[in-house]
């Protein structure tokens, strides 16, 4: 187990700044999930971590030993940093069978022969390969094939492991499968993991914290996933953590109206965070909104569908179009809602946030 720490990282690729002043914190024992939109510079700072590339300021620490220091000058080289990566776009060495791409690594770190058989047989049974030691890759399925390179991180380091974005190319049930798969060997062997996707849903389920990082690759906010969705730091979190609407407000003496066209009061009084916004949206989730035939909020229905465990609905209010669902169970205690229809809608929880201006999107 390793804490890790990126502190005032800076790194440019020729005049391109990827990242900069980059602090963040990973606790020992903790999956933290990295998240960003592609190109944000979430491989850039695996590459800076592992030693790959070096970034001009800045230090990285694992546990108490610094690994890269601008300042120092000290730059340990990546054999020495230990630590178990899978990258997004290689896995495994095809022309390798199961078992000499977990022991590779070790033999060439000259690892004890018994030692080398222990490990990769302790690391096969956690990814639950153990039967497929003489495969190659090419006679597995992607997934098995993403275990064959966890189980390789896992002989690598048992104190940290970095997985870039290891499972985008499985199929939505393999992907369920492996998220659990990281979770168990996480709990079983206590490593530290740091977990990199664009897949902000995964994070969220399987990650202790969460970092998420702008198309820029500024850091926006690290928290649980509750402090993420329900406290996101600002409408680039917001709007990348679920779906969302963002209607404008307009504040007035008697309370709070939305501007769609026409405006509709939605509450007395302003609330506190919004005094000083000059153009105040208001960002909701389709969740957070409820019928209520009796609200004065009127809009209608322009389209209704049924998704199985939820009803999605977009809404024509004013000149907006909103989106509106409720789980199946709301439906039971409320009724099913037809195109056309007029409803009343009533906003049970909402943030607020500046309207971005011309060229400056939060
Ligand atoms: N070797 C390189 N030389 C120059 N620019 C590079 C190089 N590698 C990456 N970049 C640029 O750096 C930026 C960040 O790339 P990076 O691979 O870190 O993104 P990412 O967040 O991992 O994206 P994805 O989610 O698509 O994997 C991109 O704009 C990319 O074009
Ligand atoms: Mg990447």
């Amino acid at each position: 187990m390793a804490s890790v720490k990126f502190d005032h990282i800076t790194f440019r690729y020729g005049t391109n700044t990827i990242l900069e002043d980059f602090s963040l914190r990973l606790d020992e024992g903790q999956i933290m999930g990295i998240v960003g939109p592609s190109g944000c510079g979430k491989t850039t700072l695996v590459r800076c971590l592992c030693g790959f590339i070096k970034p001009e300021k800045g230090s990285i620490s694992i546990g108490d030993t610094c690994v890269f220091s601008a300042e120092k000058r000290i730059n340990m080289p990546p054999e020495k940093r230990n630590i178990g990566v899978v990258f997004q776009d290689y896995a495994v060495w095809p022309h390798l069978s199961v078992y000499d791409n977990i022991t590779y690594p070790m033999r060439k770190r000259r690892i004890a022969k018994e030692e080398i058989v222990k490990r990769a047989d302790y690391a096969l049974s956690q990814v639950r390969m153990t039967d497929y030691k003489k495969h190659l890759p090419s006679q597995l399925s992607g997934g098995q094939q993403q275990r064959v390179a966890i189980a390789r991180a896992l002989v690598t380091s048992g104190k940290l492991i970095v997985l870039d974005e290891p499972i985008t190319n499985l199929d939505l049930k393999l992907r369920e499968e492996m998220l659990e798969e990281i979770r168990l060997i996480q709990k079983n062997t206590g490593t530290t993991i740091l977990y990199i996707t664009h897949d902000q849903e995964a994070a969220l389920r399987l990650c202790d914290r969460i970092a998420i990082l702008d198309a820029k690759g500024h850091l926006c906010q690290t928290g649980t996933d509750e402090e993420i969705i329900y406290r996101p730091a600002n409408r680039f979190v917001f709007t990348f953590v679920g779906v969302s609407n963002f209607i404008p407000v307009a504040k007035k003496k008697d309370g709070l109206y939305i501007s769609v066209g026409e405006q509709m009061k939605i509450r007395d009084g302003i609330p506190p965070e919004i005094n000083n916004l000059r153009s105040p949206v208001m960002g909701v989730r389709p969740m957070d909104i409820l019928f209520n035939d009796s609200s004065p909020i009127r809009g209608e229905v322009k389209s209704a569908t049924f998704l199985g465990n939820l009803y999605n609905y977009f809404i024509q209010l004013g000149n907006r179009q909103i989106r509106v669902q409720q789980n199946t169970l709301d439906v039971l205690r409320t009724r099913e809602y037809r195109e056309g229809e007029m409803v009343g809608l009533e906003f049970a929880r909402a943030l607020y946030y500046e309207e971005p201006h011309e060229g400056v999107e939060a």
